[in-house]
């Protein structure tokens, strides 16, 4: 079996409100993205890494990588506008014989290898699989006036995290029906959802936070360190 990753780090960022693209801001002296990146270097089945960052950082990611972890088949590639378009780019860079591609998050640089080797096994099974958790607070949906609309029962419903892995051929066809059909998604699986595939969900992690805004840095160095109150 062998193994890809795509790491989608082409962002601005906004959110996070720092001069500094957050991928790059230091989490415990380490990078985030260089974090986000480890993840998929110590998988023994890793044949290819590429890393989408905004085309204006490309010589400077390089540079970053050289310092902080020398992966020969890491690939950096320009992102584009929207999450989908730096993926699907990714995916072109991707080479013919992965088996099994990962998509996750730079933003997201706290999961675990148990959580890809659960990942990678119910892929190899069910073709695609993301990680979810569930949730705590009652969802509503609301009106463009802000008036709710509805409730959906809690115990459907699931928080979605990254990496998402897929079988490779499922991917390709889910991201090459959405260039046709102009279909836009903020997760991988949507576009699997779209072409009427089966994806499973595994257990995610509560520590497998998205890096958004300025607290969840806080969050997740508090993660890290084990703290405890
Ligand atoms: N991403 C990407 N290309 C884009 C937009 C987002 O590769 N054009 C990546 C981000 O770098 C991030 C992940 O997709 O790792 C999830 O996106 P998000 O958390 O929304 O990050 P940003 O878009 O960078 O942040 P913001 O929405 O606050 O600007
Ligand atoms: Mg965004």
């Amino acid at each position: 079996m062998k193994l890809g990753a795509i790491i989608a780090a082409a962002g601005s960022g906004l959110r996070m409100k720092n001069s500094i693209r957050k991928q790059y801001l230091l989490l415990e002296e380490v990078p985030v993205l260089i974090r986000s990146v480890r993840l998929f270097i110590n998988h023994p089945a890793m044949v290819k890494l590429v890393v989408v960052v905004p085309p204006a950082d490309l010589e400077e990611a390089g540079t970053l990588f050289q310092q902080y972890c020398s992966f020969e088949r890491l690939e950096l590639v320009g992102g584009g506008e929207t999450r989908q378009e730096s993926v699907h780019k990714g995916l072109q860079a991707m080479p013919r014989d992965c088996d099994i591609i990962c998509v996750h998050d730079a933003a997201r640089p706290l999961a675990t290898g148990a959580l890809l080797k659960r990942l990678v096994t119910a892929a190899l099974e069910y073709g695609a699989v993301v990680p979810v958790i569930g949730l705590s607070d009652t969802v509503k949906i609301v009106g463009e006036d802000e008036m709710i609309v509805g409730t959906p029962p809690r115990g459907n419903l699931r928080l979605v995290q990254t990496p998402q892995v897929f079988r490779a051929d499922l991917i390709r066809q889910a991201y090459a029906e959405a260039a046709i059909s102009g279909a836009q998604a903020t997760d991988d699986a949507s576009l699997v959802e779209l072409l009427g595939k089966p994806v499973k969900t595994v257990e995610g992690e509560a520590a497998n936070l998205k890096i958004t805004s300025p607290s969840d840095l806080v969050l997740a160095s508090w993660y890290l360190k084990g703290a405890s109150i």
